[in-house]
Order: structure tokens, then sequence, then C-alpha cells
């Protein structure tokens, strides 16, 4: 088990005096490689390449310093980080390090065999993407014909191998009709928890607004179907539902808040407070290569920038909710009113709000062209 090392430290800046806790999580990008194109990817416009990826002992490094630093739970992911062909290897070092670990997979490069070895190296849980309840559907939004006849074998794989399964579903206006459907497939496969997640509309999703943003009615439907489908599947599966942002009344807590409890950590070793924060120009990251983890956390400008309430706009700082929301999301101020200290959009108190409004009506009423796809990265490593 990990010693966990409950550190603490309170630092000025900004005019400000903040309590920083030791981070709870990390999430491990092992590499941008993929073999999926979706249409809502989340890895960032300019992908690390192969060459840049840490090596296993800069990884193993990671793992041990942030298990020093009071980290619990490691998210191995990507990009698709079965693409690493020492996958294995680097799992049997964050067992070794004390931490929980899941690994967050699309399927694709993971055989009954390496799921065995996966086991055999201490996996506590893995987490794998759906992207729809039919093969057309689900092959049609990953780019990736076969994929759906994969996912469906290596859940097979994952529950005969004793490793408990989460089954993650991006939902968006072109599947969030079969959400239902999705969540059946679950049960079937024994998962025992599904995240139904609607898609952000930050980085590559973006570019396909029109395709994929779902309608207030769709919303409010998925809304009831998922009060409803919790008491009647409860004991069965366990049901988190990220809603839509853009048809909220109040932004999320976006990573429980900047530099309070996550760190996520890109394949060359830059770390950074959240997977998108790359999309704020002002800010310089450092990377593992050039300064410890513990420092990062807690003294480096990138993870100050946000923290406490000094940066925040009046009309934050002043609200009743900013313990709740910490004033939103940072990289989707950054998106939508170019300025990452902005209140979040999202929040009905926000004036940016009704254009937001407007423009997610539009989009999600307009007939949905073809998907851009995301460009598959799969060059070996
Ligand atoms: Fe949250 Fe700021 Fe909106 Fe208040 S005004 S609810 S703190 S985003
Ligand atoms: Fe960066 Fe929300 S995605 S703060």
């Amino acid at each position: 088990m990990n010693e966990h090392v409950s550190i603490a430290r309170t630092s000025e800046w900004n005019g400000g005096r903040v309590r920083i806790p030791a981070p709870i999580a990390l999430l491990a990008e092992l590499t941008h490689r993929c073999p999926l194109a979706c249409p809502y990817c989340s890895n960032p416009l300019e992908l690390d390449g192969v060459k840049s990826e840490l090596t296993t002992e800069e990884w193993i490094s990671v793992f041990q310093q942030a298990a020093a630093l009071g980290v619990l739970h490691l998210h191995l992911s990507g990009g698709e980080p079965a693409a690493r062909r020492d996958l294995v290897e680097l799992t049997i070092a964050a067992a070794k390090a004390g931490l929980y670990t899941n690994l967050i997979t699309s399927g694709i490069g993971l055989t009954e065999k390496r799921i065995a070895e996966l086991s055999d190296a201490g996996l506590d849980h893995l987490q794998l993407s759906i992207q729809g309840s039919t093969p057309a559907l689900a092959d049609k939004v990953g780019g990736y014909k076969g994929g759906y006849a994969r996912k469906i074998a290596v859940a097979e794989w994952t529950h005969a191998a004793g490793i408990p399964l989460t089954v993650n579903a991006v939902c968006h206006k072109q599947n969030m009709d079969q959400i239902g459907d999705m969540l059946d497939l679950a049960v079937t496969l024994d998962a025992r928890r599904i995240e139904i997640a609607t898609v952000q509309f930050h980085g590559w999703a973006e570019r396909n607004r029109k395709a994929l943003m779902p309608t207030k009615e769709q919303v409010l439907r998925t809304n009831t179907f998922v009060d409803e489908a919790r008491k009647r599947l409860e004991g069965i599966i366990v049901i988190d539902y990220v809603p839509a942002d853009h048809h909220s009344t109040y932004p999320k807590a976006c990573m429980g808040g900047w530099g309070r409890t996550g760190i996520n950590v890109t394949p060359s070793g830059k770390v950074l407070p959240c997977h998108a924060a790359e999309s704020i120009p002002s800010l310089n990251f450092q990377t593992i290569r050039d300064m410890s983890l513990e420092d990062i956390w807690y003294d480096s400008d990138a993870f100050n920038a946000y923290r406490g309430d000094s940066w925040m706009p009046d009309l934050c700082r002043s609200c009743d909710r900013k313990a709740i929301d910490m004033g939103g999301c940072r990289c989707q101020a950054m998106a939508l009113a170019g300025d990452a200290s902005a209140t979040d959009p999202v929040c009905i108190r926000s004036p940016m709000r009704q254009l937001l409004v407007e423009q997610a009506d539009a989009d999600s009423r307009a007939e949905p062209p073809e998907f851009v796809y995301r460009g598959r990265s799969i060059e070996a490593d």
C-alpha cells in the first residue's frame, strides 16, 4: 500500500494566501498515438511525437514521485496507452509504488494475453470507451472498422481476468438517444460502473460542433432517463453522469478546482493542471525533465495561476457559489471568452451566457455535417 504522505503547504502569490493540499490523482498520458480518430478527441491540437515520449525509466520516476507527493490514483491514459509496449512494466512499477492503477483504453491493442499480464502486474481497474451501442454507429464515430467487436472481446477478457470494469460512453447529438442501449450493453458486459459523459467542446470537438452538439430536448430526456435508471439499477451498476455544460445553469468545478486535486503529465513529460491547460497561451509549463513533481505542484506559476480567489473577476469573487465551482473551467473561459480568468460563460450569471446558449441552440438544431475526424497517429515505438 502507498504510505500516503498527506502534505499540504500554505503559499502566497498575487496578494493572496492559499493552503495547497496534496494531489489525489495523476493522469499519465503515456502517448498521443491512437488507432481511433474520434471527432471529439480531447488530446491537444498539437500532438507529442513518439520520439519525444518519456522513457520507461522516466515514467517510473514520475510514478514514484507522485506516490511520495501523496497521489493515490494513477490513470494510465493516452491517446491509446496500449500503444506503449512497456505498459505491463509500467503497471508493475506503479503498483509497486503503492498507486491504485486505472487503465483508460479504447481496447484496441489489447489481447487476451496482455490483459492477463496486466492483471498479474497488479492493474486495479480498466475503463473501456464505447462510441455507440451498435457496430455501425460505434465504428463510424470512432473512425475504426471492427472497433466495436474488439471492445466487446476486451470487456469479456477483462471480466475473465477479474479486473473491475467501467464502461465510458461519450454522448452527443448522434448517440444520445441510444443511451439506454449503451447502458444495457454495459450491464451485459458485467461493468460495475458506466460513465456517461457529454462531449466537452474544447479542442478538436470545436470543429464538430454542428455534428455533436445535443439539443436541449435530448439533454432533458437524458437527465430524466439517468434519474430513473439510477433507481432501477441500484446495486447492479453505478451510473456516473456528466451532463452537457452548454445546457446547464452553473459550470462544474473543473478538475475539482485548478491545482487542487489532480495533475496531468503529457507524453513528453509536461506537467499540467488539466488536460487542456496548454490552450491558455499566457501559461508556461515545466516538464519532469526540468523540475521535480513536488516543486511543480507547489511552486510553479502555472499551478498557482488560478488557485485561491485573488485571480477571480469580482462577479465570482463575491459569489456565494465560488467555493462550489471555483469559477468553473479556465480552459472553457479561454475558448469561449478569450480570457482564461473570466467567469466561465456557462454560468447563468456570466454576461456571455446568452450568446453561448444561442450558439449551442443553433449548432444543436443544424443538420449534422460529416465528421471532421482526428487524424490517426499510429507510429510504432
Ligand atoms: Fe460560479 Fe462565478 Fe458563476 Fe458564481 S459567478 S456561480 S462563482 S462561475
Ligand atoms: Fe482546463 Fe477545465 S479543462 S480547467
